[in-house]
């Protein structure tokens, strides 16, 4: 039996309803009134109001519950996956619900690739997320995966913490396809295009999963490893006020060695889990053969954002015989 459906709530807490406008103009134009830093530490101690129940929790449970709570959820099926330097690349096709992952989204792809959405604007018109809230339900391969213990696993240590699905950005589960043909300025890059940290949640953590092969004419997602970015960072002052969100590849390859590059160009199947938050990266950078990507977005439950205070939250659906690690995952509220 379904406890909650997979449809949008929206925060009703007094709180969010006070700090709602200002919270807006905080965030307006990716945090530049105050800057990223300044902005993230303010929304940081917000959330700990709303949150630090949760937080306390989800890390206490971490410490001293995480193999009892990853055996109750159906155990490892493989040896590890270990983040390090911000990030993990899996091309061993073992982990498990991928092959179904795989063949549902051929599925997804024949029924909605190849065409642009009206209700795309001009912002990262090139980057298409085609998944819809009942895609949860018609196709569970994909919750399946995401709150598989080997997945869980890799990220709650890295989280030090029980990872939620996101709510609200990125939204916990997109499914995306990139392609130039819909990229309104497609002579330079911009948006996502360019580099940037995303600021969302300290760490966030994403897993990436190829659903067809990548190659360069893909637009592969492109990073830096952790070391080299947070370097770059203190050398660019990036998330200072004075700075914007995105950087030019040149103010880049000023302070970084081009060599540290890593596209993500492998075959169908491979599997990318990668600190967000703590790697520079950009991606779709034209897509002139169409990209096929899933992207699933984990942050604990102290956010370093405001979009708990002013977007729709999306609601996964929970089973009263789900394990009680995948109930944490997909209910970021749920306390004991
Ligand atoms: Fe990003």
């Amino acid at each position: 039996m379904r406890v909650n459906p997979p449809e949008h709530a929206t925060s009703n807490c007094k709180l969010d309803s006070f700090f709602r406008p200002f919270a807006k103009r905080l965030h307006e134009n990716h945090m530049s009134r105050l800057g990223i830093a300044s902005t993230m530490r303010l929304a940081y101690s917000y959330n700990r109001l709303k949150f630090g129940r949760q937080d306390d929790w989800r890390r206490a449970l971490y410490q001293t519950q995480l193999s009892t709570l990853l055996e109750e959820n159906g155990g490892l099926s493989r040896p590890p996956v270990e983040m390090r330097d911000g990030w993990a690349l899996d091309t061993t096709m073992s982990l498990p619900h991928l092959d179904r992952i795989l063949e549902d989204s051929e599925k997804i792809i024949a029924e909605r690739s190849g065409e642009r959405r009206s209700s795309t604007g001009t912002y990262r018109s090139y980057f298409q997320d085609v998944w819809t809230p009942a895609d949860l339900e018609k196709h569970p391969s994909f919750l399946d995966f995401a709150t598989s213990s080997d997945v869980l696993s890799a990220v709650s240590h890295y989280l030090q913490s029980i990872p939620a699905l996101s709510t609200t950005l990125p939204s916990g589960i997109r499914f995306v396809e990139s392609n130039a043909v819909f990229d309104d300025q497609p002579e330079k890059p911009h948006d996502s295009q360019l580099y940037h940290i995303d600021y969302y949640s300290l760490p966030n953590v994403y897993i990436l999963v190829l659903l067809r092969d990548t190659t360069i004419e893909h637009g592969p997602w492109t990073f830096l490893p952790r070391g080299v970015s947070q370097k770059a960072r203190r050398a660019l002052n990036y998330w200072n006020r004075q700075r914007g969100y995105r950087v030019s590849d040149e103010d880049i390859y000023s302070v970084v060695d081009r060599k540290e590059v890593i596209e993500f160009c492998y075959p169908r199947g491979t599997v990318l889990f990668i600190e967000s938050s703590g790697c520079f990266h950009y991606g779709s950078r034209n897509s002139i053969k169409p990209r096929f990507q899933l992207m699933i977005g984990y942050t604990g439950a102290c956010r370093t954002d405001f979009t708990e205070a002013i977007l729709p939250h999306k609601v996964y659906p929970v089973a009263d015989a789900d394990s009680r690690l995948r109930k944490m995952v997909l209910n970021k509220n749920m306390l004991e």
